[in-house]
């Protein structure tokens, strides 16, 4: 797929990895719709990107919001051509530590955003990319691209539910690529290792140097535009579906 012109959603679009991919397909002359509950940052990042960008306040997880989301978006735009699925929470928790319990409800939280969220909005997406007449020439509708973790294969202690929602998503990617070959819409997953986002930035200096030095090479944390160049590659190349990449630089996280 040329990016170009084309439409994309990408949610979590206003802090790090979101608002990146956003930043990355707008500069490749894409227009991006940024959906994010966190207004201030999201309506920054459209103010800096300007034309062709446009931020929306959604909850993914909320059905009626995301009903409401798609229906203006066929309205204003008419077609849609990518879904970058980047929002999520990564709690952490013992299921049995000196806290006690690990919560239900924060649990079944983790699980609604990451993976609820995300298929809340894909389920969307299918059915208007569906829609899209395509040029001359033009082999696909649309991509989808999901975000898993390395903690989906390497999940650390206290990451019980972040590792369950994560490993969630990198199973939905080949049902979900085979389902939706039949409109052409290709569905591929990212698997990050450490990204250098406002989660880590707050960590003080020694821990991230820390985390980095545990990275076989390059020895340091990723940076967002990494995935979002990632990203973009993913979606220029119509031979990648149904598969998880992982970008973490060789890392193998340990048990803590
Ligand atoms: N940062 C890392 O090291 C790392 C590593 C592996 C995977 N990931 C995954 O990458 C994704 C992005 O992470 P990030 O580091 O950019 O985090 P981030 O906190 O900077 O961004 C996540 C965004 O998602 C938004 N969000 C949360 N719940 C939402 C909801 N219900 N509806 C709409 N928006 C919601 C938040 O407001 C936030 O802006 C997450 O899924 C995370 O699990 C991150």
């Amino acid at each position: 797929m040329n990016v170009a012109g084309k439409v994309f959603i990408i949610t979590g679009g206003a802090s790090g990895l979101g608002a990146a991919t956003a930043t990355h397909l707008h500069a490749q002359g894409a227009r991006v719709v940024m959906l994010d509950m966190n207004q201030a940052l999201g309506l920054a990042l459209q103010q800096q990107l300007g034309a062709n960008s446009q931020f929306c306040a959604v909850d993914v997880t909320d059905e009626a919001q995301v009903a409401a989301f798609f229906q203006q978006l066929e309205q204003d735009y008419g077609q849609l051509n990518g879904l970058i699925n980047c929002a999520g929470i990564a709690p952490s928790a013992k299921v049995f530590g000196r806290k006690g319990l690990h919560e239900l409800a924060m649990f079944q939280k983790v699980l609604n955003i990451n993976v609820s969220g995300t298929f809340n909005m894909l389920r969307f997406a299918t059915a208007l990319m569906s829609k899209y007449e395509r040029q001359a020439g033009e082999e696909e509708r649309g991509v989808i691209v999901n975000t898993a973790s390395v903690a989906a294969y390497d999940g650390q202690i206290g990451q019980v539910a972040y590792a369950a929602s994560k490993g969630a998503i990198v199973s939905m990617t080949l049902p979900l690529a085979r389902e939706l070959s039949q409109y052409a819409i290709r569905v591929m997953t990212i698997a990050p290792g450490i990204m250098e986002t406002p989660m880590l930035k707050g960590m003080p200096q020694n821990v991230q140097d820390a985390l980095g030095e545990m990275v076989p090479f390059p020895p340091r944390l990723a940076k967002p535009e990494e995935f979002a160049q990632l990203v973009t590659q993913i979606c220029e190349n119509a031979y990648l579906n149904g598969e998880v990449i992982r970008l973490d630089g060789a890392i193998r996280m340990a048990a803590k």
